[in-house]
């Protein structure tokens, strides 16, 4: 049986720490289906989904059993359905935590076929996120830390029209 695990987020965009984590589970799990997710607290996004699933595509295109996919839905729902064992996040710092446990919870309340799996951030990935790369980059900083380097120059345009807008 092909063991399928979901990873789940809102990519708006996509960053060096989310690659991290999808190489990482892409060695462990038959296959990887990364899923861009609605997050119902973050109102407003700066990608659209198809845009966010684009940026995802190009930089795992070497890995032959990630793919990717886009769901309004919700995530318990899609892994029942894509017969997924584990739905695969990142753990950050500290602050991560509370809000993950929860998550997984509710997640296996409402099906129990699948693990929440956390993956611990590298050291370097401890405090990026994509809140992080969207304020740096608003304020004219460099995000060529962050963010991998196939896509920088889509998202670093991007974010200057947000910043000028
Ligand atoms: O990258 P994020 O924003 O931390 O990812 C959160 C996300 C999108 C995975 C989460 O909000 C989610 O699972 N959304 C789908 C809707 C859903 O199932 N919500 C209930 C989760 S308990």
């Amino acid at each position: 049986m092909e063991r399928i695990a979901v990873c789940p987020g809102s990519f708006d965009p996509v960053t060096k720490g989310h690659l991290d984590i999808i190489t990482r589970a892409s060695k462990l799990f038959d296959r990887v289906i990364v899923l861009v997710s609605k997050n119902m607290m973050k109102t407003r996004a700066c990608f659209s989904p198809q845009e966010r699933k684009s940026l995802i595509l190009s930089v795992t295109k070497d890995f032959p059993n990630v793919t990717v996919d886009i769901f309004d839905g919700l995530l318990a729902d899609y892994v029942r359905d894509a017969g997924a064992i584990a739905i695969v996040k990142g753990l950050r710092a500290v602050s991560d935590f509370e809000y993950e446990f929860q998550m997984a919870l509710a997640n296996r309340e409402l099906y129990a076929g699948a693990e929440t799996v956390f993956l611990t951030t590298t050291a370097e990935n401890m405090y990026l996120s994509s809140s992080v790369v969207k304020q740096i980059a608003a304020f004219g900083g460099d995000i060529s830390h962050f963010i991998p380097p196939e896509i920088l120059d889509f998202i670093e345009k991007r974010l200057l029209e947000e910043r000028l807008s």
